[in-house]
């Protein structure tokens, strides 16, 4: 079905945080008219876009990308990281370039040369230059392309690029039921890495052991009570050190002490994500393990740092390998479940809740399957 108008969920200000308060802060308009491509642009025709923690980090500005955006008054923002998408018109100067029908995925930000500030992608129609979009393989479905970037490039970027894992390698990772987690628990597999997960809640763990065929899932207690033994039972695993490395999206501190207290000699703890709004307190074995064993714990940014500072073609060979992979191996994105925008206030909410895949957001309640 073709409508002529165009829905989008709007941010009308910064959200105080980055909780169910960004629900107030966004609403859904519906512009009378498409939007025309001007010839260096594409026309696309929005399908599908996941709900990350950093939308709505950027909501509230604690991310970078909207943190100008509080003085504006009148200025609407667009959010949304990432989506898949068809073409439904070319500019001119893109002819031959792209047809009607491609898909392709989209990002707020080029994911090529510098990193720029842009706008989002919650739009059932979008105008926007050819270096925001990659076009998407055929054999790869909508779900694995809409989080590409986000789930897809960043784990194979931290497993691969950064702690430069290889097979026989052990990997730590906390909140191993997060879309990121699922997906590196069977992208390693595929590589004969062995991953490790942690998990907050006790019942998660027989469910990921299920849903990713992993066996090496712990119950990680948020206020540390059982960090012994999840060491143990780490150490039981990989042997005394014999963690090479450890990512933690959580920040709190618990989990970083744990993989300090396992990493081998020079083993890098990769800091991600920020789950955790509490302040993050190493324990002091953790601290005398990293001086003694030359441990690091650095960050990582997909948009911030990899993207500007990377090489073109080195980024075209990774993005290349990626789709390869997906390709080869059909790996999905879990899904939870899948909203219109004009739900996007239950879809943010389940979208924080606890949950077994992402939450995603469709323009039109009337196109759903
Ligand atoms: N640095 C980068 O370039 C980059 C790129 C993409 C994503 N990320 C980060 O990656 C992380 C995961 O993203 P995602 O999209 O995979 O998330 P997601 O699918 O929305 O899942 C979030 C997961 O985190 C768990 N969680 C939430 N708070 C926690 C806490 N305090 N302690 C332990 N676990 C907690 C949740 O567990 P429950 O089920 O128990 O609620 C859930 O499993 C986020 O921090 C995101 O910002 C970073």
């Amino acid at each position: 079905m073709r409508f002529m108008t165009n829905k989008k969920i709007v941010l009308d200000r910064i959200s105080p945080s980055a909780d169910e308060s960004v629900v107030d802060c966004l609403s859904v308009v519906e512009e009378q008219r498409i939007p025309s491509p001007a010839e260096d642009e594409l026309l696309l025709k929005v399908v599908l876009s996941a709900i990350h923690p950093c939308d709505l980090l950027c909501s509230a500005g604690i991310v970078s990308r909207f943190r100008d955006f509080g003085g504006h008054r009148n200025t609407e923002v667009l959010p949304g990281l990432e989506a898949v998408a068809h073409v439904q018109q070319v500019g001119a100067a893109l002819q031959g370039s792209f047809v009607v029908g491609q898909r392709v995925t989209v990002k707020a930000w080029s994911p090529w040369g510098e990193w720029e500030i842009a706008d989002g992608v919650w739009s059932e129609y979008l105008c926007v230059k050819s270096d925001k979009v990659i076009t998407v393989p055929e054999a790869v479905s909508d779900l694995a392309a809409s989080t590409f970037f986000s789930v897809s490039v960043t784990s194979y970027v931290m497993i691969k690029e950064v702690l430069q894992l290889k097979k026989g390698d052990w990997l730590l990772q906390g909140a191993g039921g997060s879309a990121l987690g699922r997906w590196i628990i069977e992208f390693c597999r595929y590589q004969g890495i062995n991953v490790i997960s942690t998990v907050r809640r006790q019942e998660q763990v027989n469910q990921l052991k299920g849903a990713c065929e992993t066996d090496k899932v712990i119950h990680c207690a948020s206020d540390g009570s059982n960090a012994a033994q999840v060491v143990e039972y780490i150490e039981s695993l990989c042997g005394v050190r014999g963690l090479k490395g450890a990512l933690d999206p959580i920040s709190d501190g618990v989990f970083s002490s744990i993989a300090l207290k396992l990493l081998s000699r020079y083993g890098t703890v990769l800091k991600y994500g920020a789950l955790s709004d509490a302040p993050m307190f190493l324990e002091r074995d953790a601290l005398t393990a990293m001086s003694q064993e030359g441990l690091s714990i650095r960050g990582f940014s997909i948009q911030n740092w990899w993207i500007p500072d990377t090489s073109d073609d080195h980024k075209r060979v990774v993005y290349q390998k990626v789709w390869d992979y997906l390709q080869a191996s059909n790996q999905e994105c879990a899904v939870e479940s899948v909203f219109p925008f004009d739900k996007f206030d239950h879809a943010i909410v389940k979208s924080l809740g606890s949950k077994t895949g992402k939450v995603f957001l469709t323009p039109r309640e009337e196109e759903l399957q």
